[in-house]
């Protein structure tokens, strides 16, 4: 199996591969003074079964054409098969239509990827599951809850914890946690979003809040929804706090955000590549490349 990087997230591509006791194989992006970009395989693949790790975070349209121009070239280069590993997968949050006029972007993208003969797309914590019904070839989903829960408990962290889910998109995510931790108890936060400024603002939750709380998300964007939800979990009496979210898309001012917040800790995978400039001393990252590597050994 040869495993190939585009340039959104290389360490996790590098790690996979060492758990499958090979290196990356080379590959060559090239950039055009206009901006145009050229991508060269570098070893052949000829009947090889082929990897390419490629999360389409920001710049989220250039990691897609990126991604695209790999599989095209791998292609054409004979591989058997291409299977398409994207950690994160760009724009799920638009999986259906909000407001009338809209289109739903992630049937573009899984449609394009679904044209172009993978054996299989392999993606970690879809924000929901219509993401996999975008697909009409196999689309795997890996999930980070495993590896949030042994690091819940190898930290002691679930001693008289409750998990929080910031929004009603999330109840799937925590009933899977809570089963994972034998049957933590959780409390369910209604968040509003306004639609045009982006604006979140939450003051309604259903369960029953004790001191210590883990709040569990599929991402964290600008940070807003972890703010809010933190702000209203210490205002009814949580002390310490805990947060726990797959993809570190990070945009904006999310790492200031998330440090000012009252949350102890911010644990996210490496399923999005996180640069030094936004690393922050709450941010801990737990690595997804052993779950990824055990599936395309499978
Ligand atoms: C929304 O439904 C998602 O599950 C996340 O809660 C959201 O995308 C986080 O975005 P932000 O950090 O910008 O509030």
């Amino acid at each position: 199996m040869k495993i190939f990087s585009g340039t959104s997230n290389q360490l996790l591509a590098g790690r996979i591969a060492g758990h499958l006791g090979t290196k990356l194989s080379g590959l060559e992006v090239f950039e055009f003074p206009d901006g145009e970009k050229r991508v060269r395989i570098l070893d052949r693949v000829v009947d090889e079964d082929t990897v390419v790790v490629q999360s389409t975070s920001t710049p989220v349209d250039e990691n897609y054409m990126q991604l695209f121009f790999i599989i095209d070239a791998l292609k054409r280069g004979g591989a058997k098969s291409v299977t398409a590993v994207v950690p994160y997968f760009g724009y799920q949050r638009q999986d259906h239509i909000f407001r009338e006029g809209e289109d739903v972007s992630v049937k573009m993208v899984a449609g394009i990827l679904s044209r172009m003969e993978l054996k299989e797309v392999v993606s970690v914590d879809f924000h929901s599951v219509k993401i996999r019904e975008a697909f009409s070839i196999p689309a795997v989903e890996l999930s980070a809850l495993p590896l949030f829960a042994k690091t819940i408990k190898e930290k002691g962290l679930d001693e008289g914890a409750f998990l929080v889910s910031p929004d009603m998109g999330g109840i799937r995510r925590i009933k899977i946690l809570s089963e994972l931790l034998g049957d933590m108890p959780y409390v369910v936060i209604e968040k509003n979003r306004d639609l045009t400024t982006g604006a979140v603002s939450a003051d309604k939750f259903s369960g029953q809040i004790g001191k210590k709380a883990i709040i569990v998300d599929d991402m964290i964007s600008s940070g807003g929804t972890i703010a809010v939800a933190a702000d209203l979990l210490k205002k009814n009496g949580v002390q310490e706090l805990y947060v726990f979210a797959t993809h570190a898309v990070f945009s904006s001012e999310a790492p200031k955000v998330l440090q000012a917040s009252g949350v102890n800790s911010v644990y996210v995978s490496d399923s999005v590549f996180v640069p030094i400039e936004k690393m922050f001393p709450k941010l801990e990252i737990l690595s997804l490349s052993q779950v990824i590597a055990d599936r395309l050994k499978s």
